[in-house]
């Protein structure tokens, strides 16, 4: 079939074109001429095969074949090349026949070209009109398929841009962390210098020393994990979800004390799952931040556990959960939604969208529970993911 994206002017011209397979006599020079003087654009082709490899090149808007010209071998490569379509496109092909009786061998001529059921069966002679016509439908409806197409990579392009702008946010969030992060000990280190510099005692100096290396390893272990968030392979590797949520935790651990947030966590042993472990880490990280966002002075808790769905597939669980005030009734049935916000310019609003789209392509499912009662407020989020990979069951659900 024809390249799936239009690239240039002389591309969308070919894609209306009309391919003809007329072999015998002027036939072919015939069909050409009414088509152009209905100011449609046609190509004859020498045979069958030229014109699948013209139509896979360039494209077309329909062919025109007349019965003579296939064998069973150009009937095997029609029928391949209408089958292996994109979902948006349906081909319109149209078929000229031999006009007669019904004897045993035009019976046996339309078993043959059987495979061609979706092709438009015109009888010779044919009336001009009724070619046109024909025609005209059928790149009409060639024409609305194309629309869908574009409409198709349109929706596509910008689901790729929104989760690229994601990622920025992500690196934007995680730069001004690991400044506030590192900032402390870094502070701590030029103090410690300072003081075994201008200290009279070897013994107080060397102790303030270690000190400032033990900081420093804090500086490199904040370094480092923030670059796994980045380094991820291409493909679902082992990954250990307990080192992601203990490695988020160190990270974030200033930010959870600065927001005098109360936090337990219950980490079961949980073998490891099959995943994009750089994903998981932005799931996790956006669902952390959110529930400090909203539990300041209140409690986060986190748990994991080894889990099975509702389909009895076998994987882990994480649960995050927060006494916040519980997420505003006119953001709740859509916050799985890009652009849903309520934290005016802190907030991107894409975060839950992206998570739920990476849980998705895990195969697994993000759900939560929210309340705003005044004495039963909070909010649950919980992740299940498979051990290995299925993405035919997504899910994800607001209550
Ligand atoms: N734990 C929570 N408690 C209360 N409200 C929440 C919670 N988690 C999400 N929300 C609500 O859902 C909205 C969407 O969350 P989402 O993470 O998608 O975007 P965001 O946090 O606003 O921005 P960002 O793109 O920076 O993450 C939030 O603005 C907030 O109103
Ligand atoms: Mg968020």
């Amino acid at each position: 079939m024809p390249p799936e994206q239009t690239s240039s002017a002389s591309d969308g011209q070919n894609e209306i074109r009309v391919l003809v397979v007329a072999p015998t006599g002027r036939d072919a020079a015939l069909l050409c001429q009414a088509l152009s003087r209905a100011d449609m654009q046609a190509l004859e082709c020498r045979s069958c095969e030229a014109a699948c490899l013209e139509l896979q090149r360039a494209g077309a808007g329909t062919l025109i074949i007349a019965e003579e010209a296939l064998s069973i071998a150009d009937i095997q490569r029609l029928a391949e090349l209408m089958s292996n379509q994109p979902a948006w496109s349906d081909f319109p092909l149209i078929l000229l026949t031999l006009s007669g009786e019904v004897t045993v061998q035009s019976q046996r001529r339309r078993l043959v070209r059987a495979p061609l059921v979706r092709a438009l069966e015109l009888e010779r002679p044919i009336r001009p009109e009724t070619l046109i016509s024909t025609v005209q439908n059928a790149l009409r409806a060639r024409h609305r398929q194309y629309e869908i197409r574009d409409y198709i990579l349109q929706e596509r392009n910008a689901e790729e841009a929104l989760r690229r702008s994601e990622k920025l946010a992500v690196a934007g969030r995680l730069a001004a962390t690991i400044a506030h992060e590192i900032n402390n000990p870094l502070e701590a280190v030029i103090n410690l210098v300072y003081l075994a510099r201008t200290s009279r005692s070897q013994k107080a100096a060397r102790e303030y020393l270690e000190r400032a290396e033990s900081e420093l390893g804090r500086v490199a272990a904040i370094a480092s994990e923030t670059l796994k968030f980045y380094r991820q392979p291409n493909r679902a590797t082992e990954t250990q979800i307990p080192e992601i949520l203990r490695s988020l935790l160190a990270l974030y651990r200033d930010k959870i004390a600065g927001s005098k947030v109360e936090l337990r966590t219950d980490f079961k042993d949980v073998p490891p799952i099959v995943a994009f472990g750089g994903e998981l880490r932005q799931v996790f990280s956006n669902l952390l931040t959110n529930a400090i966002d909203a539990a300041a002075g209140g409690r986060i808790d986190i748990r994991l556990r080894h889990a099975r769905d509702r389909s009895g597939r076998k994987g882990v669980k994480v649960l995050v959960a927060d006494t916040g005030p519980g997420i505003p009734e006119s953001v709740k049935s859509s916050i799985f939604e890009p652009f849903v916000s309520t934290k005016a310019t802190r907030g991107t609003g894409l975060g839950l969208w992206v998570s739920s789209e990476i849980v998705r392509k895990h195969g697994g499912s993000i759900r939560v529970r929210s309340s705003s009662k005044p004495d039963l407020h909070g909010t649950v989020f919980c992740v299940f993911l498979p051990q290995v990979p299925d993405s035919t069951q997504p899910r994800a659900a607001a209550s």
